[in-house]
């Protein structure tokens, strides 16, 4: 059987990571590798990724010739958050038949955020015989996938609560700035206003997925507005410092009003110099289910470990544009990756 053969769409902080990872995997290769940036285009993989080796796959910015040439099962997709700027990107793949896992965030749910992009990208994807997932750690599992799996043993589920708490300092650095930390407060409105700064990408998503696995009909869902954490004393990251009175990350809270009554209530926080991380999940049901991940799940690595375990279920899944909640059971494939596909 041959290789699972890949190609990278984004050399980013994700991209590089995902690539580090798949070279220690068996039965699966990188076969092409594509990004715009300057620094790395016409670049050999190996030296973009700064490891001592060459890998014979040079980054290019020239999607079709690489997809042409490339002969790939999938794209590894890891450019942007958001759906329509994705969209021309993810449409240009899967007119060379290839499947794609992507990290943008709007497409893990965008049937009930972006319904008629959804519709397009689901119809195209099952002419061009493929499927397309959108995924990652959060997105994709924490506050979304896990809950919906932790719902499987209630008989009756009224409200539910997640709380994601991280310190930022331990991310990769995009995702430190991402979060406005070691900004002043009024640098963090103004990002926030150009919308540099955008708050947790997903929220929505999480929920939408979350109300429609269990039959839910939401009037609406809420999403409050970010706000900064500001630092009390002196913290730093490897990358940040954040002086007292600076903004060391940002806050956000959303919820799924059912009935006029908040029944899905989401709160992500993320910060340089959090004392304590956590995941938790509160449904309140029959039964009750309290669970807590302590501390978080690091992002970073729950990303990379998501895209690249999701990689044989999206190829062995039927064609079109799926979701978390429509896959089989996630779960990690650490034994060599050509045993996972049904060819
Ligand atoms: N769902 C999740 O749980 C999850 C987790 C982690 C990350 N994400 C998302 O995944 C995305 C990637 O994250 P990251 O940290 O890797 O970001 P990043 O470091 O900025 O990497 C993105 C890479 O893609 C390149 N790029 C941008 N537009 C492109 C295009 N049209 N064609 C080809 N390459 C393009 C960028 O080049 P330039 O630098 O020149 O723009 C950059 O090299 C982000 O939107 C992030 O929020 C989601």
């Amino acid at each position: 059987m041959n290789n699972v053969r890949v190609v990278l769409y984004g050399v980013g902080a994700v991209g590089s990571r995902v690539a580090r990872f798949l070279l220690e995997k068996k039965g699966i290769e990188i076969v092409g590798a594509i990004d715009v940036a300057k620094d790395k285009v016409g670049r050999d993989l190996g030296e973009a990724l700064g490891i001592d080796k060459r890998l014979g796959v040079v980054v290019s910015d020239d999607i079709d010739t690489v997809l042409s040439k490339a002969k790939a099962d999938v794209v590894v997709h890891a450019t942007s958050s958001f759906l329509k700027d994705v969209y021309p990107q993810l449409q240009e793949v899967v007119a060379h038949g290839v499947n794609v896992v992507s990290t943008c965030e709007e497409l893990s749910y965008p049937y009930a955020t972006d319904p008629e992009l959804a519709e397009k990208l689901d119809e195209l994807a099952k002419t061009y015989k493929v499927t397309v997932l959108g995924t990652g750690i959060n997105p994709g599992f924490l506050m979304d996938t896990l809950v919906i799996t932790l719902t499987s043993v209630c008989q009756k589920v009224n409200k539910i609560q997640v709380v994601r708490l991280m310190d930022a300092g331990t991310r990769r650095v995009p995702f430190q700035k991402k979060v406005g930390a070691g900004l002043s407060i009024s640098e963090f409105r103004e990002r926030l206003e150009k919308k540099t700064i955008t708050g947790h990408v997903g929220l929505k998503q999480s929920i939408a997925m979350i109300a429609d696995a269990l039959d839910w009909k939401l009037d609406e869902i809420e999403i409050d507005p970010v706000e900064p954490v500001i630092a009390k004393t002196y913290v730093e990251s490897e990358a940040i410092k954040v002086k007292p009175g600076q903004t060391a990350g940002l806050t956000q809270k959303a919820r799924g009003v059912k009935e006029g009554k908040e029944t899905i209530a989401l709160h992500f926080q993320a910060y340089i110099g959090a004392q304590e991380e956590y995941d938790a999940i509160t449904i309140d049901g029959v039964p009750n289910i309290n669970q807590r991940i302590q501390p978080c799940v690091h992002g970073d690595i729950g990303t990379i470990a998501m895209i690249v375990n999701t990689i044989p279920k999206v190829i062995n899944s039927p064609a079109g544009l799926l979701t978390m909640k429509d896959l089989p059971v996630p779960s990690a494939a650490l034994g060599d990756m050509r045993k996972y596909i049904e060819m």
